[in-house]
């Protein structure tokens, strides 16, 4: 972090790309070559960054417990984790004299923290969307009466809908729950605007932005502008730091009232055998020893995107996603869900289906005949991809009997390829490569539908993984013990 702020912008594009660890790894393909891995799955995680990776290593020697110890190294680590938070507060635009920022492990654990912490009564409106991360949705539903706002059949949230549902429901209205960008169609909504209607409503707002963060600069604004974000939650597993933190940021002011949604040490400043009085944010949220590392982890990684360029990054990412997408419209029997025009408006994922193929071959073909990462499913979005692919609720009902019992070989879904600040056209040119083969019949691999997992496999695709990884030398897979020795 330090070395980061004076210097300026130091580092390109370019120095982000050899940054990343892993970048020219080898896998096996099916026909017993190997090539390096194309990664083009960073919607889901991000590969790790050297020089997090470096900051990580050199942390270590200081590493100790925070916040309790009196010795030098619990004095600096300590330092360490609290600047990680102002860092990460920063990269958002929050005020620190007014917002907190609290570590998290995720951004799943940011909104359950959130939902928890809001004291909804039963009748409190929460509106989100149809186009969610589950993680943005079921939180609510425990809680709250949740309206969920429909989508234009292209996959643009219904803004007129979502005007007016805030319209209606303002007074019991609490909250606006919204993703800043699309895990599936990369669709980034105009949360300012949102903001702005439902602070008019008297509700405040909260942006999930673990797809957005990685890929656009984000500013929360003044908590007195109408436009203001009231809560942000992000992942650095979708940054490049993945050592299991995340991040949601607030008002301290929100986070003094209540009681702490878990309780233990690190939360308190004064406790007797009756009374507990809760210490300020972010320790009164983040209760036991927490991930110091990650935090650690995260913020180098904030500072890294920062010295490139969030605009840098965004703008990149545009260009490499009209280049992807010049080349896939052009294939014959590929469908691109979501918008095809006016690209700017989304990050880069991209996701499709070939016709007549079902999803989880055509990500396996890809995976073990090209070396390529992707994903395919309905990724934590389920009625936002149903919706796209236009499965009836006939269909939507009569498979979800199917997968109750045990069977999911006809689980909707569709292939993901996402993109990180780090791709190039060269990795475009490996997936349109991969996906003409496929088109044209020329894929070699004979492939099985396992039907408990929907996933198929290539016949004789067997690999030795302690080859690749040395883990599986020593680490003989332990019997499962009975049921006598476990209880
Ligand atoms: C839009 C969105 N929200 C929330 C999440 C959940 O993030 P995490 O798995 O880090 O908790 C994801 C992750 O896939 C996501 O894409």
């Amino acid at each position: 972090m330090h070395h980061h702020e004076t210097t300026g912008k130091t580092l390109t594009l370019a120095d982000l790309r050899q940054d990343i660890v892993g970048i020219d790894t080898l896998v096996p393909l099916l026909d017993g070559s190997e090539r390096p891995y194309v990664f083009l799955d960073n919607a889901a995680s991000t590969p790790t960054l050297k020089r997090v990776l470096k900051c990580v290593e050199e942390f270590m020697a200081w590493y100790s417990g925070v916040h309790r110890g009196t010795g030098f190294k619990s004095l600096i680590a300590t330092e360490v984790f609290d600047r990680a938070h102002d860092v990460v507060g920063n990269f958002v635009g929050a005020d620190p004299e007014t917002n907190t920022v609290i570590f998290t492990k995720n951004t799943t654990e940011c909104i359950n923290k959130l939902a928890n912490r809001f004291n909804f009564s039963p009748d409190d409106v929460v509106i989100t969307t149809a186009m969610e991360h589950h993680s943005n949705d079921l939180p609510w539903r425990k809680h709250a009466r949740v309206v969920h706002i429909g989508i234009t059949p292209d996959g643009h949230l219904d803004l007129d809908a979502l005007k007016k549902s805030i319209t209606q429901f303002a007074g019991r209205l609490k909250l606006v729950a919204i993703n800043g960008a699309s895990n599936i169609t990369g669709i980034c909504s105009p949360i300012h605007t949102i903001a702005a209607w439902t602070h008019a409503a008297g509700a405040k707002i909260f942006v999930d932005a673990a797809q957005l963060a990685p890929h656009r600069p984000i500013d929360i604004l003044p908590d007195d502008d109408p436009m203001h974000i009231d809560f942000v939650a992000l992942s650095a597993h979708k940054m490049y730091a993945p050592f299991g933190t995340g991040a949601l940021i607030g008002a301290v002011d929100f986070f003094e009232a209540g009681d702490p949604d878990v309780v233990g040490g690190g939360v308190v400043d004064m406790v007797t055998l009756d009374t507990a009085h809760w210490n300020h944010p972010p320790h009164k949220e983040e209760a036991g020893s927490p991930n110091v590392i990650g935090g650690v982890a995260l913020a180098e990684a904030v500072a890294v995107l920062q010295n490139v360029g969030m605009d840098e990054i965004a703008t990149h990412e545009s260009e490499l996603l009209d280049y992807a997408y010049g080349k896939l419209k052009r294939l014959r029997g590929l469908t691109l869900y979501g918008p095809l025009e006016d690209l700017s408006e989304k990050v880069g994922v991209i996701p499709f289906s070939l016709d007549g193929m079902h999803h989880s071959l055509v990500a396996a073909i890809i995976g073990t005949e090209g070396g390529i990462g992707v994903r395919n499913g309905c990724f934590c979005a389920h009625p936002y991809v149903k919706k796209l692919l236009k499965v009836t609720p006939d269909e939507d009902h009569a498979i979800t009997q199917e997968v109750l019992s045990g069977n999911k070989s006809r689980m909707p879904g569709m292939v993901r390829a996402s993109l990180g600040c780090y791709n190039t056209t060269d990795d475009i040119d490996v997936l349109v490569n991969v996906l003409e083969r496929i088109v044209r019949g020329e894929y070699k691999g004979k492939y099985v539908q396992d039907i408990s997992s929907g996933a198929f496999h290539a016949n004789g695709y067997q690999v030795d993984y302690s080859k690749y990884f040395s883990f599986f030398d020593f680490m003989e897979r332990p019997a499962r013990r009975t049921h006598s020795e476990a209880s």
